[in-house]
């Protein structure tokens, strides 16, 4: 099979633990007797330097004409003082409008091999295993109006949590799909006790889950959901939540698993188009260093793979590699016990290559 991928690798870490991914691909098209074309696009501040803005149009359309977009990371202290219209960030946001990306998947994992490495109790994290379905265009982060405004001689902020019943709908239908391909349970949080649009988020979840009975649906409120994810966080299967509120617990949740260098996010929309990048920032602290761990790229891939272009025994290959290197012992700096032992970027990159095989 032939696929497109736009390749934007960012800033940061983002180029170094993108080409792992492309190598990673790469293989695993040889193996399977696929051709995966690679169309590489600037964003983020790499953009802003060399086109004067973070996503330029040769970007967007490369994206757009794409079956799958691989991301590394925006960002970077060099262009923290620019205005908000003309950040890094801007890129992202940019492009997940563009593509109509509305919701994001995020898997929680715990890699066996790994568990000793959780800051939490082994009993709690040991097979851990949901997925956080974050909706990403709506709520707070996006509604109007947003402005400062001088009232009485004080200045205050003004910003808008909006949702349409229509972005619930469609998200809500995404998770019980979600839920059925997985263990058939859905968490959906809000805080309905006291925001309208969190009593409008459930009705809706409720009039969706009409059509999946065969799916079990909870709701739980936000607070309680924080406490839940460090009590008992293999009691979740899919969590669903609007954006706000996934964007904090997906980060909470994230810890769960010991690093950010291991955590693979997609997000995906109405286009077919998905977008599939590390969970992590461009690390700043070690760009350029060949140590960053490039595993939440190579696991965005293997999202890819399975959830954009249905190659899922492709997909399980590569997990199934991820694990293996683990197993044997493989750890960059930031999952390593002590940092003389760690490998670096290439040579687990190179790892996971052979386990492939
Ligand atoms: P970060 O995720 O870049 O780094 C946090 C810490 O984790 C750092 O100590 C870093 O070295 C470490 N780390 C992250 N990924 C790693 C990896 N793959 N291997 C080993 N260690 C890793 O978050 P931070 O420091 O808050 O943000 C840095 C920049 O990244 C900022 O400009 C921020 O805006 C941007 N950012 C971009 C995101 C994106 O592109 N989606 C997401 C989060 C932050
Ligand atoms: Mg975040």
């Amino acid at each position: 099979t032939k696929k497109t991928i736009a390749v934007l690798p960012g800033d940061g870490i983002g180029p170094e633990v993108t080409r792992a991914a492309i190598q990673v691909l790469e293989n695993i098209a040889r193996l399977h007797d696929h051709e995966f074309v690679f169309k590489e696009g600037l964003i983020g501040g790499s953009a802003i330097d060399e086109k004067g803005g973070p996503l330029p149009l040769e970007t967007k359309e490369i994206s757009a004409a794409s079956d799958g977009i691989l991301l590394g990371a925006v960002g970077g202290p060099k262009w923290d003082r620019l205005p908000g219209a003309n950040r890094p960030e801007k890129g992202l946001l940019e492009i997940r409008k563009a593509l109509d990306l509305y919701a994001n998947l995020r898997p929680v994992k715990t890699y066996s091999a790994l568990i000793e490495s959780s800051p939490l109790k082994k009993e709690i994290v040991a097979d851990v295993d949901f997925v956080i379905i974050r909706e990403l265009t709506g709520g707070l982060y996006f509604g109007e109006p947003k402005k400062r405004e001088e009232i009485d001689g004080e200045t205050q902020a003004v910003d808008t949590l909006l949702y349409k019943e229509s972005e619930i709908k469609r998200i809500a239908e995404r998770a019980f799909q979600a839920a059925r391909v997985r263990e058939g349970k859905v968490v959906s949080v809000d805080k309905a006790n006291v925001l309208e649009s969190s009593r409008l988020w459930r009705e809706t979840v409720d009039d969706v889950h009409d059509s999946y009975s065969d799916v079990e649906l909870s709701h739980m409120l936000v607070d309680n959901a924080a406490m839940q994810l460090i009590a008992q966080p293999t009691s979740f299967d899919v969590i669903v939540t609007e954006n706000t509120f996934g964007d904090i617990l997906s980060d909470e949740a994230s810890m769960l698993t010991g690093s950010l260098g291991l955590l693979p996010s997609a997000s995906m929309g109405s286009t077919g188009v998905g977008l599939y990048e590390p969970v992590h920032g461009s690390a700043p602290d070690i760009a350029g260093e060949n140590r960053a761990n490039p595993l939440a790229a190579i696991s965005s891939a293997a999202m890819m793979l399975k959830y954009g272009f249905g190659m899922e025994k492709e997909a399980e290959q590569i997990e199934a590699a991820i694990e293996k290197v683990l197993a044997e012992g493989y750890r960059t700096s930031d999952i390593a016990a002590k940092t003389d032992d760690a490998v670096t970027t290439t040579e687990m990159t190179d790892a996971v290559v052979k386990a492939l095989e």
